[in-house]
């Protein structure tokens, strides 16, 4: 049999992950043990596990990549923990993508999808139906000002298309400005606003988008020792003084320079994450987002909050923008809304939504009864668990046990975050801050698996931890987290 270049290397790299993972077994490490649960998972009766690899080789389109050398197959869920085909439990820090926000399966939320539909599934939106008005009035009152008209939809990427749209008809302006290492979604339009080059391809793409110096307080141009909005700071020193950012300065110099040489005087508007998902859990300088909404509106432009993976009491508040003390003309939801259930918004004030009567837009499923029914049940759990104090009080408890490693263990570069939404940074060493080898990102991600927890990796090099998870986490779990994590990351050094 004759292999390509790719498969060989795709191979080797294997291998090396192969050997590196067995020496940590045979050396006898001592396997953090998950918290208890009483729940028991139904002994799992499906398809065999290589089957649906085949399965997934020959039917499913290639370029979704699956995580792990034996990629995992998961069987069932229940709040924050899922197990896999042969009955082993995982702690899952990384909750579907930071979709599962009350947890998985949760059973309210299930009662109400089932009470749903068993009553009425699909309804086109051109009759009334009481969830879709039930629901949006809840949403909507847990959004400031006259933030109160939504339109549903399905993705959080079909909710940023509507808000380009939006922004533009509403403007009568074209020009759109987004951060680079942003991810906004991947259709065509809305790729246009990511700024990560994994996302972009040779297709015509961001029409009009512009994309913004990316105000990186850990890796950026500029940083000091208290930037962000976050138990943990980077390790960069500065001189500032109480009520100054000179990194934030720059960065909305560099913002406002952006503008006068690339921008007509009329923009239509600027997107932003309250802190990048994707791109590795960046956090902004404090006031940045403040300034910078300051200078868009001079503009005539609108500020659009994609909270599609900071909303819903993730960082310890009920939006990430509630952290930047802005707020936003239009606001993007999606993930967290739905725990996992395909359901997505775009919220803005009435004068703006208007707009889109010059513009017929229409959507088949979005707002249908079953998703509503889900969404209320969302926020009802939210509220009724306390979920967003969870996220504050567990998220900073967890942010404080991650900072320890950080302090201890040279390839630990940055933790940062707020609340349930955590990026740790893994580096070859603190000082050139450049990427922990893909090896050994690989090792530490195959590692924590084998130890029973589940985290995400993001960022450009994709050398950053990404820990999101349902919100239900308890301080067992993230002391689970951090031990298995610790141990791994042990066992990278040692190898
Ligand atoms: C911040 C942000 N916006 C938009 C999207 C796109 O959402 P979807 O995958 O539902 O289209 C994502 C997805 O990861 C996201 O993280």
């Amino acid at each position: 049999m004759i292999y390509s270049i790719r498969q060989v290397t795709a191979f080797s790299q294997m291998n090396a992950v192969k050997s590196l993972i067995s020496r940590f077994y045979s050396s006898s490490v001592k396997v953090p043990v998950l918290p208890p649960v009483s729940f028991e998972p139904q002994p799992y009766k499906g398809p065999n596990y290589n089957d649906v690899v085949n399965s997934r080789n020959t039917s499913i389109s290639p370029c979704i990549p699956l995580y792990y050398k034996e990629p995992l197959m998961i069987s069932q869920g229940h709040m924050q923990y899922v197990w896999d085909h042969t009955g082993k439990r995982y702690l899952d820090m990384f909750g579907g993508i930071v979709t599962i926000s009350v947890g998985h399966c949760h059973p309210k939320v299930t009662k109400a999808a089932t009470d749903q539909m068993h009553k009425l599934w699909h309804l086109t939106s051109l009759y009334l139906h009481p969830k879709l008005h039930e629901y949006a009035k809840k949403l909507t009152d847990r959004l400031p000002g006259d933030l109160k008209v939504c339109y549903f939809c399905n993705s959080g990427s079909e909710a940023n298309d509507l808000a380009i749209q939006l922004a533009r008809l509403a403007t009568g302006a074209f020009d759109i400005i987004s951060l680079r290492n942003a991810y906004h979604g991947d259709t065509p339009y809305s790729v246009g606003l990511c700024g990560i080059g994994t996302w972009k391809h040779s297709f015509p793409n961001g029409f009009g988008i512009h994309h913004a110096m990316n105000p990186d307080p850990y890796k950026g141009l500029w940083g000091g020792s208290n930037c962000r909005d976050s138990p943990v700071q980077t390790d960069r020193k500065c001189s500032c003084g109480v009520n100054q950012c000179v990194a934030c300065d720059m960065y909305v110099a560099q913002f406002e320079e952006m503008l006068s040489h690339s921008l007509p005087k009329k923009i239509a508007g600027f997107f932003a994450e309250s802190i990048q998902g994707v791109g590795g859990t960046v956090q902004f300088p404090k006031d940045y987002l403040k300034k910078v909404y300051g200078i868009v509106r001079q503009r005539g432009g609108l500020c659009i909050a994609d909270e599609v993976q900071t909303g819903f009491g993730r960082t310890g508040k009920y939006w990430g923008f509630f952290n930047h003390g802005v707020v936003p003309d239009i606001v993007t939801v999606a993930k967290g809304m739905g725990n996992g259930f395909p359901l997505a918004a775009v919220i803005t004030r009435k004068d703006i939504a208007d707009h889109l009567n010059d513009a017929l837009v229409f959507n088949t499923f979005g707002g249908n009864p079953v998703a509503c029914a889900i969404g209320s049940a969302v926020l009802d759990v939210i509220d009724e668990e306390k979920l967003m104090e969870n996220s504050h009080h567990v998220g900073t408890y967890l942010l404080h046990s991650l900072s320890k490693l950080k302090k201890k263990y040279e390839i630990v570069g940055d933790v940062r975050g707020k609340g349930l939404m955590i990026g740790v940074e893994m580096v070859a060493d603190k000082e050139s801050k450049m990427p922990l080898p893909k090896l050994k990102m690989d090792a530490l991600l195959e590692d924590t698996k084998h130890m029973g927890l589940l985290v995400g990796k993001g960022g450009l090099h994709g050398n950053v931890f990404r820990i999101k998870p349902p919100m239900c986490i308890t301080r067992a779990d993230v002391d689970f987290c951090v031990s298995v994590l610790e141990k791994a990351i042990l066992n990278v050094i040692k190898s």
